[in-house]
C-alpha cells in the first residue's frame, strides 16, 4: 500500500453539453434548468453567504448535531475506515468528523477539479497523518475508488440536505451506488433537512438580504456567460415556495414581462409570469428516511436531531453480503 499522503485521483468525468441540455430545459413546459448551473464562482460565493443566514436553520443546525455526538459516531465507526465524502462542499463539517473519528484516508469526490484539490490539500496540510486522495468524478455516475484504499472499511459522508436536491427516485438510485462504493460492514451519515411547518422552510429561502434571490437570478448571469443566451436577469423575479404534497421546496425564476432570450440561434419566449424551476428541496420525515434507505439496500441504524427535529443526521450501514438480499 502506497505511503503517499495526497494523490489526485482524476477520472476526467464526462462534462455535459451545457448548451444542449440548457435548450432541452427551454423546450420543456414548464420551463426548467438544473440547479447545478447555481454554482458558478459567484454562485458558491453566495451558497456560502445563505449557509450563514440567520433563516437558513439547516447548516449551523446539522453542525450543531455532529458536534454534539461526535463521539458517539466515533465509537460506531472505523478508526481505519476511509471517508469519502461526496461533493467536496463546506469543510467545517467534515474537519469536525475527521477530528472525532481520526480515520486513515480520505477521499472526497467532486466534479470540480480546481475546487476539489485547493479544499484537498488544506485538509492534507491540517491533519499530519491523514492520507488524503482527491477524486475528480460525477458522484452522481458510478464511481472507481482510488485503489490504494483497498481493504480499509468505508464511510461515506453526504451531509447539507444536498440528498434533498436529488428527486426521490434519483436519490434511491443515488444511495443505491453509494452502498456499493462502500461495500458490505460499511457505513455512511447522511444529512437531511426535516419536514417542518412552512411558514419556516418558506423563511429560509425567501431570507430578508435577499441572498437566496441573488443566488437563483446568478443563474442567468451564469448561463449568459458559460452558453451565449441573453437573459436579462433584471427582467426575472425569484419565486420560492413550500410544496406540503410533495414536501419539497420549490425555486423558480418568474418573468417579470413578456420576452424573448434567444440560444445558439433558437428564440425562447416567455408571457409574463412564466416561470423556469430552477431547483427542487425535498423534505423528509424520518419514515420516509428509512424508507429510503431500505429501497436503497441499506440498513437504518440510527439518528440524530437537534431539539426541535429540523434536521436529521442519519447512520446508514450496508448490510454484510450475507444479510444482503439486494444485487
Ligand atoms: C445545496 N442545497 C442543499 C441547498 C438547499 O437547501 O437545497 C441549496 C439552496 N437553495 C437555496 N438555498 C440553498
Amino acid at each position: 500500500m502506497t505511503t503517499e499522503r495526497y494523490r489526485f485521483f482524476d477520472q476526467n468525468p464526462i462534462l455535459p453539453n451545457v448548451i444542449e441540455e440548457i435548450r432541452q430545459g427551454l423546450r420543456e413546459s414548464p420551463k426548467r434548468i438544473s440547479p447545478k448551473y447555481f454554482y458558478d464562482e459567484h454562485g458558491s460565493a453566495l451558497f456560502e453567504q445563505i449557509t450563514d443566514l440567520p433563516e437558513y436553520y439547516l447548516t449551523r443546525t446539522e453542525i450543531g448535531i455532529l458536534d454534539e455526538y461526535k463521539e458517539e459516531l466515533s465509537q460506531i465507526i472505523d478508526k481505519s475506515c476511509c471517508l469519502i465524502e461526496y461533493g467536496s462542499g463546506s469543510s467545517r463539517k467534515v474537519r469536525l468528523l475527521i477530528n472525532a473519528i481520526a480515520p486513515r484516508f480520505y477521499v472526497p469526490v467532486d466534479i470540480s477539479r480546481e475546487h476539489l484539490d485547493q479544499s484537498a490539500r488544506a485538509i492534507h496540510d491540517d491533519f499530519a497523518s491523514l492520507h488524503v486522495y482527491p477524486t475528480c468524478a460525477d458522484y452522481t455516475q458510478t464511481l472507481e475508488l482510488p485503489d490504494v484504499i483497498d481493504g480499509a472499511p468505508r464511510c461515506g459522508f453526504f451531509p447539507g440536505s444536498s440528498i434533498g436536491n436529488f428527486e426521490r427516485d434519483d436519490a434511491a438510485r443515488f444511495l443505491t451506488n453509494l452502498r456499493r462504493d462502500i461495500g458490505p460492514g460499511g457505513h455512511c451519515i447522511i444529512g437531511f433537512d426535516s419536514r417542518k411547518p412552512k411558514t419556516i422552510l418558506e423563511a429560509a429561502y425567501n431570507d430578508t438580504k435577499g441572498v437566496t434571490a441573488s443566488f437563483n437570478l446568478n443563474l442567468l448571469s451564469n448561463l449568459n456567460r458559460t452558453t451565449g443566451t441573453d437573459f436579462d436577469p433584471s427582467g426575472f423575479r425569484h419565486q420560492s415556495f413550500y410544496n406540503e404534497t410533495l414536501g419539497r421546496i420549490e425555486m423558480h425564476l418568474v418573468s417579470k414581462t413578456t420576452q424573448n432570450v434567444t440560444l445558439d440561434g433558437e428564440t425562447f419566449h416567455f408571457a409574463n409570469g412564466e416561470t423556469i424551476h430552477t431547483e427542487n428541496s425535498y423534505k423528509y420525515s424520518l419514515d420516509e428516511v428509512k424508507a429510503l434507505a431500505h429501497k436503497s439496500g441499506m440498513s437504518f441504524i440510527k439518528h440524530w436531531e437537534d431539539s426541535q427535529a429540523w434536521f436529521y443526521v442519519v447512520l446508514l450501514r450496508v448490510p454484510d453480503a450475507a444479510e444482503s438480499d439486494v444485487g
